[in-house]
């Protein structure tokens, strides 16, 4: 078979519900595949992802183009959008990206994240509290785990990493919502994207106020934010301010994701299930289940990169300016590269190897953050909902093509 036999298009309910399933005859026949349902290319080896990730060729500034590009009727709309978001360390090549990346090492320290560990136990504690209380009052069993659970813990951490009061919390969320319908969909809805330029602005103001009258004897990100930018003077204010937003809105759905899949797929494998649950002290174990179910079925579907040049590459040609989607969640499940990929292993010893944060400089800064909170939260709900179960042994996805997550998940305690 080669690629001209194969028809992917990510939107269909199919490869919706099982990505897997549909990138599996790219990964076998086709490793740059041109997909004309996303315009662009799909790529879906773990070797040829690490490779991509590490080519200078393939740039990560999608946004300058997108705004260039953007059709006369909506280029109004989304100029506040791209003037914002350009300052994004996700969204620039070297040597902007080493400035900003270099900057936001500093302030997002193994102290800084270490110091949210009480924290972290303590909001998932609180949830659970909220969640049974919820349950007595209504003689009910059942909750939506992501409503209830997966939702609002990361953004109350990221509130506290920031040093953001835990009021403001719903606020933030809503924003950084908004701005998701335009940074997570690659769908061209006017609607969309006022609502997200909306959104971007309001945020943009409070982190101005936040930053001007934040309290630097805190330990917290933004501390060592506005440390990195006095000393050495290479951030602008609003660069702070944009890399603020950054922070918020990175770790908070890609974590909802990573708990509600995570339990999701340990739900739907008992055995596993049980293994986890009879070791819920081995720490070590912990970590390899949270690796292994962000390598199975992880937050990160793809990213994209933009072509910066013309070149070839596995027998075909890419032109410069070609949008290039690296499947990560396809690479995790090479066989080239993993044993039974297709298979749920908390035991697998090669599961970090898993792309779901990237590779290579854009590496997810909030790696150790995320990885905290999966390996804080998991025993805490198991120990306290052993027989938890899912109501809906199917629950729906949304339909992202870069990230994956459900819309609800209703499970049984
Ligand atoms: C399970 C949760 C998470 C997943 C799956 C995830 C995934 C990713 C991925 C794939 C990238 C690379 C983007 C690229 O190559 O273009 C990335 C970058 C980034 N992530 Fe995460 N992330 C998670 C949690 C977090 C958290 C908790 C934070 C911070 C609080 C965070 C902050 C960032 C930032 C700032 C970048 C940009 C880094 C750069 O461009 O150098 N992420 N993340």
């Amino acid at each position: 078979m080669d690629g001209a036999a194969i028809s992917f298009d990510p939107r269909t309910p199919e490869a919706v519900r099982d990505p897997y399933a549909a990138l599996r005859p790219l990964q076998e026949h086709a490793p740059v595949y041109w997909s004309d349902a996303l315009g662009a290319w799909c790529v879906t080896r773990y070797d040829d992802i690490q490779n991509a990730f590490r080519d200078p060729r393939l740039s990560s500034d999608r946004i300058r183009p997108f705004i260039a590009q953007a059709a006369e009727h909506i280029k109004d709309l989304v100029k506040p959008l791209g003037d914002h978001l350009e300052m994004w360390a996700v969204f620039n090549d070297p040597p902007d990206h080493t400035r900003l990346r270099g900057l936001m090492n500093k302030a997002f320290t193994s102290r800084a994240v270490d110091s949210l560990r009480p924290n972290i136990a303590e909001i998932v504690t609180d949830l659970l509290d909220d969640i049974e209380r919820k349950m007595a009052a209504t003689g009910s069993r059942e909750f939506d785990f992501i409503r209830d659970f997966a939702y609002p813990l990361p953004a109350t951490v990221i509130a506290d990493m920031l040093g953001v009061p835990r009021k403001d919390v719903d606020l933030l969320k809503n924003w950084s919502d908004l701005l998701a319908k335009f940074v997570l969909t690659s769908r061209a809805d006017p609607e969309r994207y006022r609502l997200a330029a909306e959104g971007v602005m309001e945020m943009e103001a409070y982190f101005r106020d936040f930053v001007d009258s934040h309290d630097q004897t805190q330990v917290d990100v933004t501390t060592g934010l506005v440390e990195a930018r006095d000393a050495s003077d290479r951030l602008t204010p609003a660069e702070l301010v944009a890399n603020c937003v950054l922070l918020l809105f990175a770790g908070h759905e890609t974590t909802t994701q990573m708990l509600a899949n995570g339990t999701l797929a340990l739900l739907r494998h008992p055995e596993q299930f049980a293994d986890l649950r009879a070791n819920l002290d081995d720490v070590d174990l912990i970590q390899n289940t949270v690796e292994e179910v962000l390598r199975y079925d992880g937050p990160s579907l793809s990213m994209v990169r933009v072509a910066a040049e013309d070149f070839d590459w596995q027998g075909q040609h890419i032109k410069k300016a070609d949008r290039i989607f690296l499947f990560m969640c396809q690479g995790n499940r090479d066989p080239r590269i993993f044993t039974n990929p297709d298979v749920l292993d908390i035991r697998r010893e090669d599961a970090k190897k898993n792309f779901t944060f990237g590779y290579g400089i854009h590496f997810c800064v909030g790696a150790p953050l995320a990885r905290l909170e999966g390996e804080i939260a998991f025993p805490l709900v198991f120990k306290r909902f052993p027989n938890l179960e899912l109501v809906n042994p199917d629950p729906p996805w949304t339909d992202s093509i870069l990230t994956r997550g459900m819309i609800e998940m209703p499970v049984r305690a």
